[in-house]
C-alpha cells in the first residue's frame, strides 16, 4: 500500500472549512460534508441510514429522556436533532468550523439546542455537567495526541456513571488524508485511561461492494488511487446525470442496502469499517 500522508492539524482545520465552503451550497442538508465528504447526497443518504440504525442498536438500553447530552464535532447537527426526538432535555452541539455551524443554527432552531465553536480537546464546559457526550466520526479526525486530550476532556465533562459514545474509523487500510485510524483495542485502551470503560460495540459500514470496488481501483491504479477518488467524486458531484460510472456506483450502492441490512444483523463488528463503542464513566471517578 502506498504511503500515507495525513493532514496536519492547521491543514486540516482548512480542509473542513474548504468542504464546507464547496458543498453545503449544492447539498444544504450536509450529508456531504458530514458523511463520506465530497460525495453527493444520493450516496450519503445510504451511510446515514445505517448509521442511524448502529446509533440506534448501540444505545438501545440507556433511557434518553431528560439528559444533557454533549455533541462533539456536531457538524450541521445531525445527532443533536437524534437525541433531542429521543427525548433529551439540552443538546450542546460543538464544532470547529463556523459554516457548517451557521447551517446547524439554522436548520435546528428547536428550543433545547445550542450551537457553540470549540474544539473537543479544549471544552468550555464545567466537570460532570453532561449524561452522554457523543462523538460520531470526530476523534478520528485528530491525532493521536489529540484523540488523547480529546477524551481526557470528554471524560471530565461527563457526570460520573454517564456515557460516552463513540462511532470511529477501525480500519487501518483507509489512506485518505484526513483520517487517523485506530484498531479497536487501541480505542479501547485509550478510553480506559480516561475512565471511560466499554459496555458494548457495534459494527458500521460493512460495504463489501463498495470496499472491493475501492480495493479494485487501487489495483488498476496503482499508486494514483487517491488522485482517481477524489477524481470520482469531483464527477459525482458535478455530474449527477447518469454516464456509465455514475450509473455503476449507483447501482453498488443499491445493492448495498440489503447487504448491509443483513451485515448489521448477522457480522462481526470487527468486519465493519467503523465500530460504535458504548462506554461509562466509572462511578467513582470525577
Ligand atoms: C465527519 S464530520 C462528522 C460530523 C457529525 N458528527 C456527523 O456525524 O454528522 C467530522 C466533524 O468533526 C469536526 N471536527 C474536526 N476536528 C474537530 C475538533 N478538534 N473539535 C471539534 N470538532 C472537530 C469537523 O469540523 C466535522 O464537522
Amino acid at each position: 500500500m502506498e504511503a500515507t500522508e495525513r493532514l496536519r492539524p492547521a491543514d486540516l482545520r482548512r480542509y473542513w472549512e474548504r468542504l464546507s465552503d464547496q458543498m453545503l451550497k449544492v447539498d444544504p442538508q450536509g450529508l456531504s460534508v458530514t458523511c463520506f465528504a465530497g460525495m453527493p447526497p444520493w450516496f450519503n443518504r445510504f451511510l446515514d441510514r445505517y448509521q442511524r440504525r448502529a446509533l440506534k442498536n448501540l444505545v438501545q438500553d440507556i433511557d434518553l429522556r431528560g439528559l444533557r447530552v454533549l455533541d462533539v464535532g456536531t457538524g450541521v447537527g445531525r445527532w443533536a436533532e437524534w437525541y433531542l426526538q429521543r427525548g433529551a432535555r439540552q443538546v450542546v452541539g460543538i464544532d470547529v468550523e463556523g459554516k457548517r455551524l451557521l447551517t446547524a443554527r439554522e436548520r435546528h432552531n428547536e428550543v433545547g439546542v445550542v450551537f457553540e465553536r470549540m474544539s473537543v480537546d479544549c471544552l468550555a464546559f464545567s466537570g460532570s455537567s453532561f449524561d452522554l457526550v457523543n462523538s460520531i466520526t470526530v476523534l478520528q479526525h485528530v491525532n493521536r495526541p489529540m484523540k488523547e486530550h480529546a477524551l481526557a476532556e470528554m471524560s471530565r465533562v461527563l457526570r460520573p456513571g454517564g456515557h460516552a459514545v463513540l462511532f470511529e474509523l477501525t480500519d487501518l487500510k483507509d489512506d485518505a488524508p484526513h483520517v487517523f485510524p485506530e484498531e479497536r483495542a487501541a480505542w479501547l485502551q485509550m478510553a480506559r485511561r480516561h475512565r471511560l470503560y466499554p459496555l458494548r460495540t457495534v459494527g458500521e459500514q460493512y460495504i463489501p461492494l463498495l470496499r472491493a470496488a475501492r480495493g479494485t481501483l487501487r489495483f488498476l491504479a496503482r499508486g494514483e488511487s487517491r488522485g482517481r477518488i477524489d477524481a470520482i467524486k469531483e464527477h459525482a458531484m458535478a455530474r449527477p446525470t447518469l454516464d456509465a460510472s455514475m450509473l455503476f456506483l449507483r447501482m453498488l450502492v443499491m445493492m448495498s442496502y440489503p447487504i448491509e441490512e443483513i451485515a448489521q444483523r448477522c457480522a462481526p463488528a470487527r468486519g465493519a469499517k467503523i465500530t460504535g463503542f458504548l462506554l461509562r464513566k466509572h462511578e467513582g471517578a470525577r
